[in-house]
């Protein structure tokens, strides 16, 4: 039994009895105008911007929604591959895969169809909320409300759980990657220089945060980039203040989503989750100071799932256990 985080930025595999055996970037490096592969996740990455013309490397899903579907299956089917080696192959497991919450019924199909085309047994779908919280330890089959809140690289979901089922849940498209076109933007308006993606995202991941940290304890970052007047190399200083700045406003926006789902909840669920807090998952589940932002915010513990990146895969593969207990996608995707 296998259980697939079909990520945003990355895809994670964990094989019953055996944990996380794969985490890869959500890339694929493809010939140009064809869908030869060339290389598929870190490989594929660190060829990300560095390709040469007749090559193109891609993250299919960057924005929560496949915008390429070939390569999207294709990449999954690789990275399933991989996994599957030996006898394992001709085993015929049944797999599980998480998809962002944005994807359409059509496309749904289309990972369903690809994990058949593998040699699955049985193909089954999870949504990202019900799998995180599945992850975090909550016991999704009680009549008892529990919020959980992901933030990966292009989604945000915000979802409302209750007796397996998702009860109220929005999903927004700011997300880590924003995060960072957020900081490149920052960095571009006040020192006139531009920053790659990855560094933006190197900068906050080392000096990131949600909220002003007090003046004695500020954290400062050299930066490296081009100067945007006289197109040369040059450095700049920047500040962990700079970085709260930066994301504010996309910040706000996802407290909002979460007011915007507990104001669409039923009493007694949010009375639930008055008394048992809102759950964190995700990658950016651990940008500095998001757990008490979010808590001033909607007056609500809020507290970050273990693991938080692994939580949802570990939750997709625990799932197949408890598929009885899940409502919705499940049932509609079998195609046994
Ligand atoms: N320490 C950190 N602080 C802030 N953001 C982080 C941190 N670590 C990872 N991230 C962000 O988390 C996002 C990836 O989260 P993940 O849950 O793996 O996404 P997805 O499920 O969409 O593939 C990326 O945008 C990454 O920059
Ligand atoms: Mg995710």
């Amino acid at each position: 039994m296998i259980g697939v985080d079909l990520g945003t930025t990355t895809v994670r595999i964990h094989v019953k009895g055996k944990g996380v055996v794969l985490r890869e970037p959500a890339v694929i490096a493809v010939l140009r105008g064809t869908t030869d592969i060339k290389a598929v996740g870190e490989e594929a990455y660190r060829m990300l911007g560095r390709t040469p013309g007749n090559i193109t490397a891609v993250r299919p899903m960057a924005d929560g929604v496949i915008a390429d579907y070939t390569l999207t299956e294709k990449m999954l089917k690789a990275f399933i591959h991989k996994v599957l080696t030996g006898p394992a192959r001709f085993l015929r497991p049944t797999i599980m895969v998480c998809i962002p919450s944005g994807i359409t019924e059509v496309e749904k199909r289309a990972v369903v169809q690809a994990v058949h085309e593998i040699g699955a047994r049985k193909a089954l779908l999870i949504e990202e909320p019900v799998a995180g919280a599945i992850g975090a330890g909550i016991d999704i089959a009680e009549p008892i409300g529990s919020m959980l809140v992901d933030i990966g690289g292009g989604t945000t979901d915000v979802a409302m759980i209750s007796m397996g089922g998702i009860v109220v849940s929005t999903s927004l498209r700011i997300a880590g990657n924003v995060f960072d076109r957020d900081i490149m933007a920052y960095v571009k308006a006040k020192h006139n220089l531009l920053i790659g993606d990855r560094t933006a995202e190197e900068i906050k991941r080392t000096i990131g945060g949600a909220l002003v940290l007090p003046a004695d304890q500020v954290v400062t970052m050299e930066v490296r980039g081009r100067d945007l007047i006289d197109g040369l190399p040059k450095t700049v200083e920047v500040t962990s203040e700079d970085v709260v700045a930066a994301l504010r406003a996309s910040l706000d926006k996802v407290a909002n989503a979460v007011r915007q789902v507990l104001e669409q909840s039923p009493p007694e669920l949010v009375s639930d989750v008055i008394e048992r807090g809102i759950v964190l998952t995700g990658g950016g589940a651990q940008l500095r100071g998001l757990d008490v932002y979010l808590q001033r915010i909607t007056n609500i513990p809020v507290a970050i799932a273990p693991d938080p990146e692994d939580c949802v895969v570990i939750g997709t593969s625990r799932a197949l256990d408890m598929a009885h207990l899940l409502q919705d996608a499940r049932t509609r995707y079998d195609r046994v």
